[in-house]
C-alpha cells in the first residue's frame, strides 16, 4: 500500500471539525512535503514525525512522501496532527495494517523520543469524533480523562508510540485511562459570615445570584467592594453536567486545563487585572483563544478597579454580555466563544476614593470626577443592573457581630445572630432559581431572558403597573434601563416567593439605578 488516510479534527472557536490525514508514498528522492494551508508547528511535525518513528524501532519510508491534510481551505495548527501524520504514514509503507485505522480519529503531539503529548481542545474533538461516527480516539496518556468525558465514544490514551500501535492492535483490552484528577482544586471557601454589615451589599449579592444580574458595587476604599465580590460565585447553584462540559471544553481549547484533568465541576470566577489587554479580556489572537470572559462562563467576571481598565477595553465587552457569545473573525474563519457569565464590578466613587463618604470629604474637582465617571461610558453602565453604593462599615456593625447580635439589614429579623452564612443565602438563591427554571421559556435565569419574553412572565399587578407608568413618565429612563429594572422587580418577587410584580419590587429594583441615573443628569 502506498496511500493512506487517517482521521483527525482541527479547532474552531471552541468546536472541532474534521480533517483528513491522507499520506502518499511515491518514487522520487527521501522527502516529507506537507500540503493543505499547515501552520509552522505543523511543518515542524515532519521532523518530529521522522525522529519519533526511528526512535521506537520503526521505518521511514525511503523514497517521496506527500503529507496533505484536508479541506486544503481550513487552517491547520499546532503539534496536534502529528500522530495520525505518523499513524498514516505507517499505514502507507505496510507497518499498521490500514483496516485498524478504520474509522479511528487520533491527536497528540509526538515527542523525538516517540512519547506521546497532550495537545490542548481535546474535549471539542472528542465531541466531533463522536458526532461524526467516528469507531474511537487515540491520545496521549495524559488527554485520556478529559476525551472520556464524552459519553458512548471509545477512549484509548497512549504513552508513546509503541504503546498506540499496541491499543489498536487490541482495541477490545480495557483502555489505559489515568484516573482523573480535580480539574481546579476546591479555592478556600470565603464565606458571607465574614462581612460584617453592608446588608445593601448583600441583598445586592443574593439578588445578583438569583437572578443572574450583572452588579457594580461604587464605594470608598475598605468598605468590603472585593470581599463581597469574591463571595458571590459561591452563591450560585450547582453547575449542571452539560454546562460543565461547555465550560472545561473552554478551558480545554484556551490550553488552561492540566495533564490528566477531568471535569470543571465549579462554576468559574475569573479576575482579570485591570491592565490586561481587549484580547485577554474578550478573546482573540492569531489562532483565536478564549478570553476572561468565556473563562468565566456559567461563572462570574470580576472587573476590580473598574475604572482603571482602558475604556476601549471595556467597550469590547459590550456586545458579548447581551449577546451571551463572542465572534472572532479572521481572514478565513469566524470563532464563537459562549460567555453567559454574571459581571460583577467594583470601582471607587471618585479618584482620591471618598465622595460621599460620611466621615471624610472628596477633594477631587468636579470636572475631575465626571472625567472619572465618563470612563465607564455610558453603555456599559446601563447593562448592570444593579449598582450599589457602599459606606464603610460603621462601628456599631463591627460591635454587634463580634457580640454575635446579628446585624443591620434587610436579613436581621431572622434572628439566628451574627450574620448570615454564605450556606443559608445559596437556599434562597437556589428555590428562586427553581421557580425561574419551572416558568422562564427554556429555563433561563430573568437576567438571561430573551428581550420579548419578559413581559409574558413579569406578571405586574394593578398597583405596580400605576407606579411604573409614573416612573416612566417621571424619569428619563433609556428602553434598556426600563427593561433591567423590570427584570430585577421579577427577581426580587421570586425570592420573596410571590407571582406578581408589586410596588414594592418595582421601587427597590429603581433604588438599584439610581447611581446611572444620577450620573446621566450630571453629565
Ligand atoms: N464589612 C466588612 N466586614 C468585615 N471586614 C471588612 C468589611 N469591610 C472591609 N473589611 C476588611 O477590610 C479589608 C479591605 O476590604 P476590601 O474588600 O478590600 O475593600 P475595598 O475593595 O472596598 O477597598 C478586608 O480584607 C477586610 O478585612
Ligand atoms: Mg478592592
Amino acid at each position: 500500500m502506498a496511500l493512506a488516510h487517517c482521521h483527525s479534527g482541527a479547532l474552531r472557536g471552541v468546536e472541532a471539525v474534521a480533517v483528513r490525514v491522507e499520506v502518499d508514498i511515491g518514487p522520487g528522492l527521501p522527502g516529507l512535503q506537507m500540503v493543505g494551508l499547515a501552520d509552522a508547528a505543523v511543518q515542524e511535525s515532519r521532523e518530529r514525525v521522522r525522529a519519533a518513528l526511528r526512535n521506537s524501532g520503526l521505518r521511514m519510508p525511503l523514497t517521496r512522501v506527500v503529507v496533505s491534510l484536508a479541506p486544503a481551505d481550513l487552517r491547520k495548527e499546532g503539534p496536534a496532527f502529528d500522530l495520525p501524520i505518523a499513524l498514516g504514514l505507517l499505514v502507507a509503507s505496510d507497518q499498521l495494517p490500514a483496516e485498524r485505522m478504520e474509522g479511528i480519529w487520533s491527536a497528540a503531539e509526538l515527542g523525538l523520543d516517540g512519547r506521546l503529548r497532550p495537545i490542548r481542545g481535546v474535549l471539542a474533538l472528542a465531541l466531533a469524533a463522536r458526532r461524526l461516527g467516528a469507531r474511537g480516539l487515540l491520545v496521549a496518556a495524559g488527554n485520556a480523562a478529559e476525551a472520556a468525558l464524552v459519553a458512548g465514544l471509545r477512549v484509548w490514551g497512549a504513552h508513546d508510540l509503541p504503546g498506540a500501535l499496541e491499543q489498536l492492535a487490541h482495541p477490545e483490552r480495557p483502555p489505559c485511562l489515568p484516573p482523573p484528577t480535580t480539574a481546579h482544586p476546591t479555592p478556600p471557601e470565603l464565606d458571607l459570615a465574614d462581612v460584617w454589615g453592608q446588608g445593601h451589599g448583600r441583598r445586592a449579592l443574593e439578588i445578583a445570584a438569583a437572578g443572574g444580574h450583572h452588579l457594580l458595587l461604587v464605594g470608598p476604599p475598605g468598605s468590603g467592594k472585593t470581599m463581597l465580590a469574591r463571595r458571590l460565585a459561591g452563591l450560585l447553584p450547582a453547575l449542571p453536567r452539560e454546562e460543565a462540559l461547555e465550560l472545561t471544553q473552554l478551558h480545554s481549547v484556551a490550553g488552561l486545563l492540566g495533564e490528566g484533568s477531568g471535569l470543571i465541576r465549579q462554576r468559574p470566577f475569573r479576575s482579570p487585572h485591570h491592565s490586561c489587554s481587549a484580547a485577554a479580556l474578550v478573546g482573540g489572537g492569531s489562532r483565536p483563544r478564549p478570553g476572561e470572559l468565556s473563562l468565566a462562563h456559567r461563572g462570574v467576571l470580576f472587573l476590580d478597579e473598574l475604572t482603571e481598565f482602558r475604556r476601549e477595553v471595556l467597550d469590547q465587552l459590550r456586545q458579548p454580555l447581551e449577546a451571551r457569545e463572542v465572534w472572532i473573525s479572521r481572514a478565513r474563519e469566524r470563532c464563537r466563544f459562549p460567555c453567559a457569565i454574571t459581571l460583577v464590578a467594583a470601582t471607587n466613587p471618585c479618584p482620591c476614593g471618598w465622595w460621599g463618604d460620611r466621615e471624610r470629604e472628596c477633594r477631587c474637582p468636579e470636572g475631575v470626577r465626571r472625567r472619572y465617571w465618563g470612563r465607564l461610558s455610558g453603555p456599559l453602565l446601563d447593562r448592570i443592573d444593579l449598582q450599589v453604593v457602599m459606606q464603610r462599615a460603621q462601628p456599631r456593625d463591627l460591635i454587634s457581630a463580634l457580640e454575635g447580635r446579628g446585624q443591620a439589614g434587610p436579613r436581621a429579623e431572622s434572628g439566628a445572630g451574627g450574620p448570615e452564612t454564605t450556606a443559608q443565602v445559596a437556599r434562597r438563591v437556589k428555590t428562586a432559581r427553581g421557580r425561574m427554571v419551572r416558568r422562564n421559556p427554556g429555563g433561563c435565569s430573568n437576567g438571561d431572558l430573551p428581550a420579548g419574553a419578559l413581559k409574558a412572565v413579569l406578571g405586574l399587578d394593578k398597583a405596580g403597573v400605576n407606579l411604573w407608568e409614573t416612573i416612566l413618565t417621571q424619569r428619563r429612563l433609556t428602553a434598556r434601563s426600563a427593561d433591567r429594572i423590570l427584570r430585577v422587580s421579577r427577581t426580587l418577587a421570586d425570592l420573596k416567593g410571590a407571582r406578581t410584580v408589586g410596588t414594592g419590587e418595582i421601587s427597590e429594583a429603581l433604588g438599584y439605578r439610581s447611581f446611572d441615573l444620577a450620573t446621566r443628569e450630571e453629565t
